[in-house]
Order: C-alpha cells, then sequence, then structure tokens
C-alpha cells in the first residue's frame, strides 16, 4: 500500500523551479507550443488558487495554476485550469484531485463563474467537466475539441461565454485597437 502524507501551498516565487522540472517530467518540452499556454504568455497565475502538494522530506509532488481569461467581449469571469501535474511515483493516491478540488473551491468562493481547460475529460469529467460545445469558444491556436472542457461555478454561466478567448493584455490590446472581438 502506498502511504503518501501531503500538504497543499499556495504556489510562492521560489517554487517556480521545482514546479518546471515536475511540468518536464510530465509534459515534456512540447507542452510549450501548446495553446493552452498562448493564454498564459505575458501573465501571472492568479494568487490564491495555484497551489503545490509539498511531501515532507520530497519537496513539490503536484502543482496546479489557474489564470484570468476574457471570453469574448462581456462573457462571465472566467479561469483557465492548467497546467495540472503530480510526479510520477505519487500518481492515484489524490494529489490531482485535492489540488482541483482545493483550486475550484477557493475560485468559487472567489467569486469566479467559469473554469476552462483543454485536458482528459475521462479524468476531469470526474469533478464535474464536460465538453464545450463545439464552436462556441475560439482560441488563439489549434485545439482538439474533445478535450477543451468546462465547469460552471455559477448556474448558467457557459451560456454566457461566447467568441474569442484572450488572456487580459491581448483582450485589452484588442479593445484599446478597436478589433472585434470574433477575430
Ligand atoms: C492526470 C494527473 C494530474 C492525475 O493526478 P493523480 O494525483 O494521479 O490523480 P488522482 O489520484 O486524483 O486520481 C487518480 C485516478 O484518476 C485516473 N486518471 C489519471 N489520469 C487519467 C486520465 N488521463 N484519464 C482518465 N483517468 C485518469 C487514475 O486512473 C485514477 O483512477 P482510480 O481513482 O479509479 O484509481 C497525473 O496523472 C499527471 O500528472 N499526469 C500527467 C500530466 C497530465 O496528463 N495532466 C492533466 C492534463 S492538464
Amino acid at each position: 500500500m502506498t502511504i503518501c502524507k501531503f500538504s497543499l501551498l499556495p504556489e510562492a516565487p521560489e517554487h517556480k523551479t521545482e514546479i518546471e522540472s515536475l511540468l518536464d517530467e510530465a509534459f515534456g518540452l512540447a507542452r510549450l507550443a501548446k495553446t493552452s499556454y498562448r493564454l498564459r504568455e505575458g501573465e501571472r497565475p492568479v494568487e490564491g488558487l495555484s497551489h503545490v502538494a509539498i511531501e515532507p522530506g520530497r519537496g513539490i509532488v503536484g502543482c496546479i495554476s489557474f489564470w484570468r481569461i476574457h471570453v469574448g467581449d462581456h462573457g462571465p469571469a472566467t479561469l483557465l485550469l492548467g497546467p495540472l501535474a503530480v510526479a510520477g511515483n505519487r500518481r492515484g493516491v489524490g494529489i490531482g484531485r485535492a489540488l482541483m478540488n482545493n483550486g475550484i473551491d477557493r475560485a468559487r468562493a472567489a467569486g469566479y463563474a467559469l473554469v476552462i481547460l483543454v485536458g482528459d475529460e475521462p479524468y476531469y469529467g470526474r469533478v464535474g467537466f464536460r465538453k464545450v460545445p463545439r464552436g462556441q469558444l475560439i482560441l488563439p491556436g489549434p485545439v482538439d475539441p474533445d478535450r477543451l472542457l468546462f465547469l460552471e461555478l455559477q448556474k448558467e454561466a457557459m451560456g454566457t461565454a461566447r467568441g474569442l478567448v484572450l488572456p487580459p493584455h491581448r483582450f485589452n490590446q484588442r479593445r484599446l485597437s478597436g478589433l472585434p472581438e470574433t477575430r
């Protein structure tokens, strides 16, 4: 039987190196080319939601980040979840679920309405994520539509989420330049 005791701590700057090696192990460097990374560039993870799992004597064994994003011109307060990763030899003992539930509970309490992510529906479906209806959200790069998932933290939030998904700084640039939100 695997016994694994871990604590969840808010992500802090001193965790960065360990988090990056955990992400290298889980996803490889190809992760940096993914569309979800386009939504994180130039932004910082949301403080108070992004956490690490720490095991005594070993260090960081899991991490999760949340990022503010804009959906269309008047979408609900939305977060992008990810990456979520757990160290290879610590998987299957509930660290991923604990990180997710902790972040989602805090996001709900903070007033966010919607969480989206790109990931495996069989895993995230366990905490209630479902596929985004095809064509409802447009991401700034290619995404497998079967992996684009959402979780409503407020009732019917997905119904008002429509259009281009952008990180805050790009949304603001676009708004200042007067470009329509669907391009
Ligand atoms: C996915 C991941 C975060 C799960 O973390 P974890 O701590 O092992 O997850 P939990 O302990 O909470 O849950 C384990 C359960 O989820 C299942 N599971 C894990 N990954 C799964 C997947 N991709 N699809 C479906 N089920 C999955 C396990 O089989 C296990 O099932 P069981 O409870 O019936 O035994 C971890 O496996 C990981 O880091 N993988 C590589 C990175 C990744 O794929 N991240 C998610 C995409 S952003």
